[in-house]
């Protein structure tokens, strides 16, 4: 296996600029040890699998996961399995119980006004009183009452919305429009139990489950890979929605669990702490032939990760780690007049080179609000010569 994908959606995530950074890397071959503060889904980690690594990320519950994967932990498989009976029950009563579905609308588009309202609570209840009868795993058990609440309101929004759309509009309904939200809902409303279990109930009461599996599910499911918080600290992104039905869950469980760090002959160390406390760590291992890949997060207003913010002080001291660096890095960022600063050239590093920098345009696939741009330039940050 020469190269993997990375095991998880991660916000920032590289994968698709590696064939760019590819451009700059040292030869792997050369190097004797990765060296990525700034973990996080790994793509260039993952994508080269270089012989022996360490590697850092600030968030615990990312570095927990990966630990988990890595000491092949059964209580972290056997959680997972639990999600995924779950999630396949929820595919299954989506097409079986479609017919159901669909008659419940055909009730309500002929109710009116507020008859409406108090059949959607009814047909609603009535539904999902029906297709919850599946054989769900332990689970969802103690939470089944919540369930069934968060369903009934999921399930009745999507036939409110579908009857408020045909009202508007005289085309006919696209042939799988009900097949999709029927899904959506039932989906949707499993994310959010999961997500509001992992985030709201004390862990030491549920000591058989590995938490790093609801963490893993949420990471996937929730969207855009985002995170963000209410103002009492919330995670409250929601489900990914229709797009994400139609994921393999299954097929990236058999991935996660094929993978074996020693069968493949490599070796990594996870650490969880602050960059600068990991780097200084590392003084009596990192060598000349060492590398450091440096991603950390964006200057700008939307950079938090897990509730960490990353400063323009951050950023400053940064900038004194690389320089003083030991060995190659490359560091990789949004491009802005700030970072270029930065890293302006003028200033020498270590061994009295500057630092080489040149960009490429990134483009997003989804526009949050604004907050992102479709396309962004990257720089790429390097403390050696290409030429040399
Ligand atoms: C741009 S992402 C890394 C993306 C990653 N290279 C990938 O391909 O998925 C930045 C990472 O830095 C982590 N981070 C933020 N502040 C940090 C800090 N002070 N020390 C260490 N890691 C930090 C975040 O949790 C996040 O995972």
């Amino acid at each position: 296996m020469n190269s993997l994908n990375p095991l998880l959606k991660w916000p920032g995530g590289k994968s698709r600029e590696i064939n760019e950074l590819d451009k700059s890397l040292p030869d792997f071959k050369s190097i004797d040890l990765y060296i990525s503060p700034f973990f996080g889904g790994g793509a260039l980690y993952f994508s080269k699998l270089p012989k022996k690594a360490v590697v850092n990320d600030i968030d615990i519950q990312l570095i927990t996961f990966y630990k988990d994967i890595k000491n092949n932990s059964y209580k972290f498989f056997f959680t997972l399995d639990l999600i995924l009976k779950d999630w396949e029950i929820l595919t299954k009563i989506s097409k079986n119980y479609l017919e159901v579905y669909e008659k419940k609308f055909i009730i309500l588009k002929n109710s009116s006004g507020n008859n409406l309202l108090k059949n959607l609570k009814i047909q609603s209840k009535d539904l999902v009183d029906e297709v919850l009868q599946e054989d769900f795993s332990e689970l969802v058990t103690p939470f089944f009452k919540e369930f069934q609440l968060i369903t009934i309101t999921y399930v009745s929004r999507k036939l409110k919305k579908t009857i408020e759309l045909l009202s508007k509009s005289p085309n006919e309904l696209e042939p799988r429009t009900h097949l999709i939200n029927f899904e959506t809902a039932l989906k949707g409303s499993y994310y959010n139990l999961i997500r509001d279990f992992y985030y709201n109930i004390n862990q030491d009461n549920y000591q058989k489950y590995q938490f790093s599996s609801f963490f893993f599910f949420i990471r996937e499911f929730c969207f855009g890979s985002m995170f963000r918080y209410n103002s009492s600290g919330q995670f409250n992104i929601p489900y990914g929605g229709s797009n994400y039905n139609r994921k393999n869950l299954r097929r990236k469980i058999n991935l996660i669990r094929s993978l074996n760090y020693n069968k493949l002959g490599l070796s990594i160390e996870f650490h969880s702490s602050n960059y600068l406390e990991f780097m200084s760590g590392l003084n009596k291992i990192i060598t000349k032939e060492s590398f450091v890949f440096y991603d950390p997060p964006y200057h700008s207003e939307f950079s938090s990760y897990s509730n960490n913010e990353f400063t323009t002080e951050d950023h400053k001291e940064l900038a004194i780690n690389f320089r003083n660096l030991n060995c190659k890095g490359m560091l990789v960022i949004k491009d802005t007049q700030f970072i270029r600063n930065l890293y302006d050239g003028k200033t020498t590093n270590f061994s009295g080179k500057k630092f080489y920098l040149h960009s490429f345009k990134k483009t997003y696939n989804y526009n949050v609000k604004g907050r992102n741009n479709r396309s962004v330039t990257h720089l790429v940050i390097l403390n050696y010569n290409l030429n040399e």
